[in-house]
């Protein structure tokens, strides 16, 4: 069932071109002179009126998931209106926090089985709130149990690290968001753009991947460290967090996203000459923020490893000195699921490299049935 592939892991790297066209697929309108392009989730459009009502939408989850709703979430602000939170489903549970009748609750599980998450969902159904589920599994607690939901069909996935599932994800997420905001005249020229930007992401996931030697030639340089720190920001923050979970989870090296707004308290203590640094400042509106991170890194000696955009390596690394990833650029709100795969490909590499088991990590299960 691996065909050509070593590993489960690396299979469902390879497959996110399709796996992303599956998840689409029958939910993209094209569009024409008479009519504009939108998106078509059937679980969720007799729901849509109240979602836009509900006083705010709050996402939860756990691990892989949650950074999933993480880097959906600055779209899902822009195009609904609505204040957009973010729950771990443990953290959630532990401090009973306020869940109101007027709230959109959206479950995020590729399972669709973990206990925490399942948890909440019972919480947030006894205090009355609209429950969405987003799994990747038919028949799974959390689609059942859910008032509605979309599944992201990204197909079985069998790596306990996750992987095409996470860019599904996100996928569905940005079209929930489209979906969302579909009533809004003003946002129809942006929603547009970002319906193009979904139907050519695979084959920019295609291009993405091409970087699997120059990721397993870093992986060679990286995977006697003890640490590796990852910098994001803004819709890639996400990325940072979703990268350092990789690495941490199966390549068993201590691995760290950080927001780069927050360097300044505190993660800049570590910086020195030896720490490997993964800053993500591929272009959106936070570019110039990011070039002075890279700056001020580089002012203390940081080692860098820049992932930007294709052809700007020169503009963020000017004098030479850090190792570039560059990456095709897509639409802002779509650019984490491009950027996460040379992280996975990364992770994978560090993981065969250091001679661990990819498909199964030491004392993590795929699925968390437990409290
Ligand atoms: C559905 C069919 C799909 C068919 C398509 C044709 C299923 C599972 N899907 O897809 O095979 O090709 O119509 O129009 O039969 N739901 C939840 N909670 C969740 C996930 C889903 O309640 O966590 C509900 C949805 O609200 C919906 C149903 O399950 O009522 C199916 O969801 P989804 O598969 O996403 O719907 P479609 O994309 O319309
Ligand atoms: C486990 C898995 O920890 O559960 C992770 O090893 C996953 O890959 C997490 O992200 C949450 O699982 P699910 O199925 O709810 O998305």
């Amino acid at each position: 069932k691996k065909g050509n592939y070593e590993h489960f892991m690396q299979k469902e790297i390879h497959e996110q071109p399709e796996s992303l066209t599956t998840t689409m697929r029958g939910r993209l309108i094209c569009g024409d002179s008479s009519k504009a392009k939108s998106v078509l989730l059937g679980g969720l459009k007799d729901h849509l009126k109240t979602i836009r009502r509900s006083r705010r939408i709050v996402f939860i989850g756990c691990g892989t998931s949650y950074n999933a709703a993480l880097a959906a979430r600055p779209f899902l602000e822009e195009l609904s209106g609505v204040p957009v939170t973010m729950e771990l489903a443990s953290d959630l549970l532990d401090r009973q926090g306020p869940i109101y009748r007027e709230d959109t609750a959206v479950f995020v599980s590729q399972s669709g089985e973990t206990a925490d998450t399942l948890l909440a969902l019972q919480y947030a159904l006894e205090n009355g709130a609209l429950c969405v589920g987003i799994t990747n599994t038919v028949g799974s607690a959390i689609a059942r149990n859910t008032h509605c939901g979309v599944h992201i069909n990204a197909g079985c996935e069998i790596g306990v690290a996750s992987t095409k599932a996470y860019t599904s994800q996100i996928a569905v997420m940005a079209m929930m968001a489209l979906a969302i905001g579909d009533d809004t005249i003003s946002s129809q020229a942006r929603r547009e753009a970002v319906i193009d930007g979904l139907f050519g992401l695979p084959n920019k996931v295609k291009e993405v991947l091409k970087l699997d030697d120059e990721m397993k030639d870093l992986a060679k340089l990286l995977m006697d460290e003890q640490s590796l720190l990852m910098f994001g920001r803004g819709y890639n923050y996400a990325t940072a967090l979703e990268g350092a979970l990789k690495v941490k989870e199966v390549a068993l090296m201590h691995s760290e996203g950080i927001l780069a707004g927050e360097m300044k308290h505190g993660p800049l203590a570590l910086v020195d000459e030896t720490l490997p640094i993964i800053v993500i400042a591929t272009h959106d509106a936070c570019f110039s923020k990011q070039q002075s991170v890279i700056q001020q890194l580089h002012a203390r000696k940081g080692r860098l490893i820049v992932m930007c955009s294709k052809g700007e390596g020169p503009l963020v690394c000017s004098n030479g000195s850090c190792r570039v990833i560059e990456v095709p650029q897509v639409a802002d709100c779509l650019q984490p699921v491009v950027n996460i795969v040379p992280l996975q490909l990364l992770s994978y590499h560090l993981t065969v490299l250091r001679g661990y088991n990819v498909d199964q990590p030491r004392n993590l299960a795929k699925s968390v049935t437990t409290q």
